[in-house]
Parts: structure tokens; sequence; C-alpha cells
């Protein structure tokens, strides 16, 4: 058989994207008064959005760029209460009662969703599946063994398996009955439409650079103007307020990718990860020119995969290999972010200031998360009890759980903080190929040096703009990312990802 390689000049825009016409608005260009702002137009301030309007609340929401643009245009959108080893974890670190909880959680917002689409009938490729947990090691069936224990301790109907509908070798599988799967455009696309309807004020190219704090805050953006609300919600993937809150020393970043491939089989249903090293994300999206299978996987912290053309052809050998590939359609990537804990945090950013709500750290788990978010940040805002207000609690701090992880985290950063400094080759700039960058010490300093189609040269100071790690190129990607907490920048420096807010500082191009 051929083997197929990844073909490079495919775009990093995810079947979602491709497959749903989305709205598009102006960027803010006055002041603007509001009960509610909201800062990102993902899955979680969308649905935020819509559920405060629902209230009866005035709503404006900001995004920096377009709207589903980031992780929730780039996710595998599985719509599961199985996230991973995580149940065992979290009765290990907290107990039976906080692990049950994280499950009711994420199992009432997949009913919610359920609901919306069956209420508002919503064309959005939703099927009931299957999913799967697998491993292929000695040391995978250990942990799938403590996870399978952890689901019988708080009650999660389960089964544990030693064969997968889709054939690829297991030692054993973990299966929890009756998840979901759906394509997240389509069903926040019709979100959107009410909304709008609704009266929110929706405001692209818009970036909010702080908040001017007080009884009443004020979101300031780039451009100068103002939003002058009660209540400010942060949606924005890492809060933009991220002192306020310790962020930074609280989360770390990870990149994964996704290959969207058609192969020769029929497939056979439920949807797959496993928890072995490169990890493997299954499922299927039935497009208009039969179905693509969606493999994922490969993850790795931010701006530390090496080149990353590579996890893109690991996918696809991997396709190859067990399913028959054909041909590769789509191929997209995103990041997330992921607490120290593992838990989210969601929930206003810190006692002293409860009017800035900020919802994070949803560790690759989005879609259910950001649904069960919505639900909570609303109780919050109407100020009704709501039974996971402390779960997810942002100012929460557990000494059992937090110390190690989070001794550990701030050694790596401030280990990367003093590496990168010191790296950087004396490499020919000529040799450098058009869409490609490499990294160079040019007068002592660590320079970015990048080659566009027109082979111009830019250089670029890699010192990130938040906190003054140093960036790394992704090929893949054509980005500039900071491996300390996630900020990327395009090829020329600009932000694409937060939490930098400015941009990378420009070193003279030729
Ligand atoms: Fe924090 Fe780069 S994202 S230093």
């Amino acid at each position: 058989m051929e083997d197929k390689k990844i073909d490079s000049t495919l775009s990093s825009e995810s079947y979602w994207q491709d497959t749903v016409s989305l709205p598009t608005f102006p960027s803010l260009q006055h002041d603007i008064e509001t009960d509610i702002g909201i800062v990102g137009g993902g899955i979680t301030g969308i649905t935020t959005a819509y559920m405060l309007a629902k209230e009866g609340l005035q709503v404006v929401l900001l995004e920096a760029g377009s709207l589903l643009n980031g992780t929730t245009g780039h996710t595998t959108a599985k719509v599961t209460a199985q996230h991973g080893l995580i149940y065992d974890e979290l009765i290990r670190r907290f107990d039976a009662s906080a692990a049950a909880d994280y499950f009711t959680f994420n199992s009432l917002a997949m009913d919610w969703i359920k609901q919306m689409i069956k209420e508002k009938q919503i064309a959005c490729d939703f099927s009931e599946e299957d999913a799967y947990l697998f491993t292929n090691s000695d040391e995978g069936f250990d942990l799938l063994i403590n996870e399978k224990n952890a689901y019988k301790q708080i009650g999660i109907d389960h089964d544990f398996v030693e064969e997968l509908p889709i054939g690829i070798p297991v030692k054993a599988a973990l299966r929890m009955k009756r998840q979901y799967q759906f394509h997240p455009l389509k069903f926040l696309n019709s979100l959107l439409e009410e909304m709008l309807t609704l009266g929110v004020k929706i405001f692209e190219h818009t970036t909010a650079t702080a908040v001017r704090h007080s009884e009443n805050p004020a979101i300031q953006t780039k451009d100068g103007y103002q939003v002058f609300c009660s209540k400010v919600v942060e949606a924005s993937h890492f809060p933009f307020t991220d002192a306020r809150g310790g962020f930074s020393s609280r989360m770390y970043p990870e990149r994964s990718y996704v290959a969207a491939v058609r192969t020769q089989k029929t497939y056979p249903g439920g949807m797959y990860a496993s928890v072995d090293l490169p990890s493997r994300s299954i499922r299927y999206a039935p497009s208009q020119e039969g179905e693509l299978w969606l493999i994922g996987g490969e993850s790795h912290k931010t701006g530390k995969g090496g080149n990353t053309e590579k996890h893109y052809q690991a996918l696809i050998d991997y396709s190859q290999d067990h399913f028959d590939m054909e041909e590769v359609r789509y191929r997209w990537s995103s990041q997330d972010l992921t607490t120290l804990d593992k838990l989210p945090y969601i929930g206003p950013i810190s006692d002293k200031q409860s009017n800035i709500i900020v919802a994070t750290g949803f560790r690759k788990w989005g879609m259910t998360l950001a649904a069960g978010a919505a639900h909570l940040i609303a109780d919050t805002i109407m100020e009704r009890p709501n039974l996971f207000a402390e779960l997810f609690a942002p100012n929460r701090f557990h000494a059992k759980s937090h110390v190690k992880a989070y001794t550990k985290y701030n050694t790596d950063s401030a280990k990367e903080l003093i590496k990168g400094k010191l790296e950087g080759t004396t490499i020919d700039v000529e040799e450098i190929p058009p869409l490609h960058a490499s990294i160079i010490r040019a007068h002592g300093q660590r320079t970015g040096v990048y080659r566009d189609q027109e082979g111009s040269v830019h250089m670029i100071d890699t010192t990130c703009t938040h906190m003054g790690c140093e960036v790394n190129w992704n090929q893949a990607e054509q980005t500039w990312d900071c491996p300390c907490h996630g900020s990327r920048f395009s090829a020329l420096g600009e932000v694409i990802e937060g939490p930098a807010k400015i941009p990378l500082k420009q070193k003279g191009n030729e």
C-alpha cells in the first residue's frame, strides 16, 4: 500500500468551520452600556450569552477575532461525561462525592444540549453513541481497572469489555453508554440566531485589554472604548485579567491534532479515546460526501511539540494502518488549558471581585463543561444557589491536590523561561525556505526569522509579551507558540491567542 503523506497545503480550517456559514459582526467603535459584558465568542461565551438573554438581561459579547474560530471551532465535539481517566483521580485528589458531582454536572449539561436540540429541532448531526476508553498496554490496563472501580464507586453505568466495535486490537476498554456527538457550529449557530432576536449585541475583532474595577465594572478595549456593565464574564479561554486570579501559575496549555479522513471502511459507531501515549481519539462525522473519520490525538504542551507537521503525519499513519484510509480531507489543531487539580475554574475570579466571573480550564472537554458552566454562571448572576459552585470555585485551594502540582508546574515554567533565553542557532538565514522559520542568535539576542511566501524575511523578538518566556515556531500552524501559558502569535507576531495582548516586537524586515 502506498504511504500517504500529509498535504502541507491543506488549511487549518476544521470540517466544522468549512460546513457552516456564520454571521459576521462589526468591531466596537463607541462606548456602550449593558447589564452583562461577556468576553470570548466560543461555546462558553455564546451559551452564557444565550442563557442570560433568556433571563431578560441585556448582554454585550466581545470577541477578539471571529466567533467560534478558537478551540470551539477546532474541537472533536464529543458530548460526553467520559473525560479520559478522571474519576479515579478525582476520588484520590478530593473524594467520591466530588467525583460524583463532576459526573452529575456533565450529565446535566448533556441533557440540556439534547433537550435544546429536540425542542428547537436543530439540525446538527446529533447522535447517541457509546463512549469507550481503551488501552493496549499493561500500565493502561491497570489505570483502566482503577477507573472502572471509580465508575462503580460513584454509580456510573458501565461495561468492561475486551473488544471494540471499531476493530482495533485492545487489552481492555471501559464503555460509558449513551453519550453524544454533534456538529458544534451548527448547534451554536442556532443559538446565535436566537440570541440576536433576544437583543444580544455582538462585536468581533474587539480585543478586551482590561477591566476597570468598581461596583460597576467597565471593560476596556484595545481601540479605546468601554463596555459599562454590572457583571463581566471572562469566557476568553485564558482569563484576560489574568493577574487578578494568578491563573498563569495555575493552568498549563496543551495542543492536540485532528485529521478528518475518508476510509474504505464503514464506521461501526462509537466514540473512542485511548489512555496510552501517544493519545488517540476517534469518532465520525456524517458529511455530505460520506462518513468522515475524525482521528485525533498527539497532545503535547504548547510550544514543545517539535516539528508540528509530524503530529499530523502520525495520525495519518495510524489511519492508514488501522482503517484503510483513502484520503485526508481536513486537518486542524486546538489548544486547551488544564488546571492543576484537573477541575475547571468557574465562578467569581476572587472573593473581592465577585462581579468578574471566569470559566476556563476545560481540559479538552469543553462541549459539556461549557454548557454546565453557562448554567452555573447564569445562577451566579441571578443569585440562585447552584450545587456545583463550590466544586468549581476559582479561589479553591486544596492543599492535598495543589501543592505538588503547583510547585512542579511553576518550576517547569521557570526552567522554560531560563532555557529559552539561551537557545538559538547560527544558521544562515538564506537557508530558511519560504513559509518556514528558524530561531537564530542575532547580536547576542534570540531572534525569530520567518520567510514569507514571496521570499521576504521577517524578524521578531521571540520574547513573549505576556511574562517574558521565549516562543517557539509551530510549522504546521505557522505560528509562534509560548510554552509557558499558551499565548500564540502569527508568523509576523500578531496576537492570535492570549493571555498575551501585545504583539511580538518586530526587529526589522528585509
Ligand atoms: Fe505567559 Fe508567554 S504566555 S509568558
